[in-house]
Formats: C-alpha cells, sequence, structure tokens
C-alpha cells in the first residue's frame, strides 16, 4: 500500500462515455483516497470536451459529501468527437499542463480508454482506468460499475409488464440496453422468467423463437415475456415483433423499450461497493507507478489490465447462462 506523500502529486479524476450508476461513488472514492495519502485532486468537467476546454477545478472531501447514493455524475460525462483529433488531444494536454496534473483518473467504458491510449502514445500524462458502464462487455472485470443497477432495474421494470401481461393474456416483446452485448438481456431475462432472451452473441433465429412461442402456446402458456437486447441480430423489439407477428399471431403482441431508465437511479449496494473498491484501488494503481492501466475485480481481486488490452478483447456472455435460460423458458 502507498504510504503518505512527501511529495504531493496533482491528480485530475473525469467521467466520459455514457453514465453508469456508481459513477458518483467512484468519484468520492477517488476524490478522498487521492487526498488520504496527502495529493491534490482536480475534477474535469463533462468527459474529454472539458479537458480540451479546461473545465478543471480542484475537488475537496466536501466536494463529494452526501453523493454515494446518486445516479449521474456530479462531474457530467459526454462523448467527445474533437478529442479523437490531434488538435483535441494537444489542446487537453495544455490543459493538464496548465493544472500541473501529473496522473488522470478515467471512469468510462471502452471509448474512454480507447481514448486514454491514443493519447498516451503522444503524450507523457499516464491515465488509470475505471470501468463504468451499464453494459458490462469490458474485459478485465467481472462486473462493470453500474451494471449490476441496470440489471435490477430491467429486472422491476420486466416485473411489472409481466403483471400486465398476465391480466391480458399477451405476448410481450422487451428490449433493453447494452449496445453489442447481451449481458443485461441475459441477468434480467433468467431474474424474470422470460419465454426468450435475444441476445447478439446467440444466434436464436426467428424460426426458432416462433418455434419456442409455439409450445409454450401448446403447453397452455396463456401469456410470454421475449426480452431482447438492443443489439440483437434480429433488431431491435419492435422489428423482432413485427418479424414474429407475420407468422405467428396467437397471442395480442406489445412492445416496450426500457431505454433510459436503465441509466439512471440510486446505485444499489453492490455498485457502490464497487465503485468505492475500484476508485481506491485506481489511486493506489497511480501512486504505485501504473500506467495507463484499468483497475477491474477479478473473483473479488483487485487486478490491472493494460488499456490496449481491455480494448481489444470483449467480456463473453457465459454460455452456461444461455443453457439455463433455454432449460427454465419450457
Ligand atoms: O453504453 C451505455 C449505453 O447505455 C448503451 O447500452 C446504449 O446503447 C448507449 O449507451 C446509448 O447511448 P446514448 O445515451 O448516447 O443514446
Amino acid at each position: 500500500m502507498p504510504r503518505k506523500s512527501a511529495s504531493p502529486r496533482n491528480i485530475a479524476v473525469f467521467t466520459s462515455g455514457g453514465d453508469a450508476p456508481g459513477m458518483n461513488a467512484a468519484i468520492r472514492a477517488v476524490v478522498r483516497t487521492a487526498i488520504y495519502y496527502g495529493h491534490r485532486i482536480f475534477g474535469i468537467y463533462r468527459g474529454y470536451e472539458g479537458m480540451i476546454d479546461g473545465e478543471i477545478s480542484e475537488l475537496f472531501s466536501t466536494s463529494v459529501s452526501n453523493i454515494i447514493h446518486r445516479g449521474g455524475t456530479i462531474l457530467k460525462t459526454a462523448r467527445s468527437a474533437r478529442f479523437m483529433t490531434e488538435a483535441g488531444m494537444a489542446k487537453a494536454y495544455e490543459q493538464l499542463r496548465r493544472y500541473d496534473i501529473d496522473y488522470v483518473i478515467a471512469l468510462g467504458g471502452d471509448g474512454t480508454f480507447r481514448g486514454a491510449l491514443d493519447f498516451s502514445k503522444r503524450y507523457r500524462i499516464p491515465f488509470v482506468g475505471v470501468p463504468c458502464t451499464i453494459d458490462n462487455d469490458l474485459y478485465g472485470t467481472d462486473y462493470t460499475i453500474g451494471f449490476d443497477t441496470a440489471i435490477n432495474t430491467a429486472m422491476q421494470a420486466i416485473d411489472k409488464i409481466r403483471d400486465t401481461a398476465a391480466a391480458h393474456d399477451r405476448l410481450f416483446f422487451v428490449e433493453v440496453m447494452g449496445r453489442d452485448a447481451g449481458f443485461i438481456a441475459m441477468r434480467s431475462g433468467i431474474a424474470t422468467g422470460a419465454e426468450a432472451i435475444l441476445i447478439p452473441e446467440d444466434k436464436l433465429s426467428i424460426k426458432q423463437l416462433i418455434e419456442l412461442l409455439r409450445r409454450g402456446w401448446q403447453r397452455q402458456k396463456t401469456s410470454c415475456i421475449v426480452v431482447v437486447a438492443e443489439g440483437d441480430e434480429e433488431g431491435g423489439a419492435f422489428e423482432v415483433a413485427e418479424k414474429v407477428k407475420k407468422q405467428f399471431r396467437q397471442y395480442e403482441t406489445r412492445v416496450t423499450v426500457i431505454g433510459h431508465l436503465q441509466r439512471g437511479g440510486s446505485p444499489t449496494c453492490n455498485d457502490r461497493v464497487l465503485a468505492s473498491r475500484l476508485g481506491v484501488a485506481a489511486v493506489e494503481a497511480a501512486l504505485a507507478g501504473k500506467k495507463n492501466v484499468m483497475v477491474g475485480m477479478r473473483h473479488t481481486r483487485i487486478v490491472y489490465t493494460p488499456f490496449r488490452k481491455a480494448v481489444k478483447h470483449h467480456q463473453t456472455v457465459n454460455p452456461d447462462m444461455l443453457r439455463l435460460a433455454n432449460i427454465l423458458s419450457i
């Protein structure tokens, strides 16, 4: 563990990409850990955009009081096209130099780490990444900050849809987020007893889906839930519903897209604890001299993955979860 420092450093923290519940808990952990070890900590607002524009100010212990339970991010976030240009990165470097920043802690997903990797090839200010995304698609950690809250939000929404589906004997197609990964669909589908789960990692065709629904109909299932990951090859929930309706009309159908509800709300206990652990680990990694790595949690242990590896690979859905979903959906 690093000691309290005799030569204080200036550390900066920012959030970037899609917000994720637990980002605030991670900011709090980063800020307080840096102060604990005797360093100054600066917040960069609006992600890489604010880095380019110099929206930077010092944070104190009280700056992060009463935020551990709040969704969103007090530092705001953005997706930045400017940072992908040489001119944007040069401007960001100038701003970091202006505040004598020695280290940057980046809270975000693979787009954020890709930006950090590009920057590290040109400039000598190192980054440490903290995985924050509801999608859980990052290599180098079992779970990303925000995923647990998102799946619980999706689960609660689907439970409510189940009530009305059962009351009206309807077939519902429910679309959940996840970009091109099926983690949210898989977890929320299993947790709500969905009759079918469509994810990009599995090639369930419309024909197979109809066969599955038909078998349920023959077994007297009066209502059904199909969870569709937004990135599924057959399309989103509206598209899948249209394709199914062309050949299978036994149920009256409805479509619900849960959307950005999944990104907000108070983080779950798991997300708050994960964010606290990874926030502390990120600062300690920086103080130990680790550069351009993402901190993650594997089997309850802190691990470090170089950005170049983290952005090259994707976490994969456990095939056993798919098997389990198939067995339980009969
Ligand atoms: O990466 C998080 C995420 O919520 C994805 O699940 C989704 O595809 C995307 O962001 C939506 O992005 P935006 O908020 O920019 O529409």
